[in-house]
């Protein structure tokens, strides 16, 4: 993500001393041309499938006070979800919230980890429905190209043995019974979620050659951030409010109660310091 924005030669080199020509792996693709590639940009079905992180979601969610650390109150996903969410917020302060999650861990995206509630997912017009189904189904009915095909088609080496797809040998085993033994019929979500993950990573090393390329395209074809990411469209001031602010200073100036938590952290989405209870 810092190499889309800012090129290889990193912030500090971009703010010293600006791009260098044209090159986006040298300088990012902000600022560079504009340019749609094959087609126009567009959220393609491949980003959706990878995107279905379900098991990211907890079951349980518990809301901490910024003042003491002391438990607020828990809730279930149903509880936090549909028409049942302005409520819930409308009972806690928004600082605490945002230090509740911030706090927070989500669900790791791997087997046997989709949320019970979604499971068992009520709609807020009483309709029940198990997502993580309807998810695997979703993929097929649209066409979406089974794990092994996927692979072959994003130029990872396809796989013949479901040891090749994870090293957790009671999952292999699953895999292979569920898919009457037949690998090329593993979905892709499924096998996603069973591939081990390279180091450091949240997410396989399937799911991230689709974001990366999406990453980089929903930049490279907005001209608010290539030709158009200018003093002129934005004003200077505007400019540098976007490099000299973050996550982290946009919520300080809006809930300044928040900063204790925050003490130490250079990201707002990496977990945030635990206050005493
Ligand atoms: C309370 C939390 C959530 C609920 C209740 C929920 C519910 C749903 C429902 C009902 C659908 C549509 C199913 C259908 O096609 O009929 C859906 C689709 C989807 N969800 Fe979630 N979801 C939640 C959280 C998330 C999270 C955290 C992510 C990813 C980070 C996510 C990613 C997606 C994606 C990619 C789709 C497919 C969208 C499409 O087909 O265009 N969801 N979700």
């Amino acid at each position: 993500m810092n190499a889309n924005w800012w090129g290889l030669l990193g912030e500090r080199f971009k703010e010293l001393i600006g791009r260098v020509g044209d090159s986006e792996e040298l300088s990012g693709i902000v600022g560079s041309a504009t340019d749609h590639h094959a087609a126009p940009y567009a959220i393609t079905e491949e980003l959706v499938a990878v995107y279905r992180m379900h098991p990211l979601m907890p079951d349980q969610f518990n809301f901490f006070s910024l003042k003491d650390g002391g438990l607020i109150q828990s809730a279930d996903l149903h509880q936090v979800a549909g028409n049942r969410t302005r409520s819930l917020a409308e009972s806690m302060a928004m600082a605490d919230m945002f230090y509740s999650f911030g706090i927070a861990h989500p669900g790791a995206i791997s087997l046997h980890n989709y949320p019970r509630l979604l499971q068992q997912l009520q709609r807020d017009n009483g309709e029940v429905f198990d997502l993580a189904a309807v998810d695997v189904l979703r993929d097929r009915e649209r066409g979406v190209p089974r794990y092994n095909q996927f692979r072959a088609l994003i130029c990872r080496e396809r796989v013949s043995r479901f040891e090749e797809i994870t090293s957790n040998r009671r999952w292999a085993d699953e895999l292979r019974r569920v898919y009457n033994n037949d690998i090329d019929q593993v979905d892709l979500m499924v096998g996603m979620f069973a591939e081990d993950l390279p180091e450091g990573f949240g997410f396989s090393d399937t799911a991230f050659r689709i974001f990366i390329l999406m990453a980089s395209r929903r930049l490279k074809s907005d001209r608010f951030f290539t030709k158009d990411y200018t003093a002129e469209i934005y004003t200077q001031l505007g400019l540098d409010w976007i490099d000299n602010n973050s996550m982290i200073t946009v919520l300080k100036r809006h809930y300044p109660e928040v900063a204790p938590a925050l003490y130490g952290v250079e990201n707002a989405f990496a977990p945030w310091r635990r206050l005493a209870a």
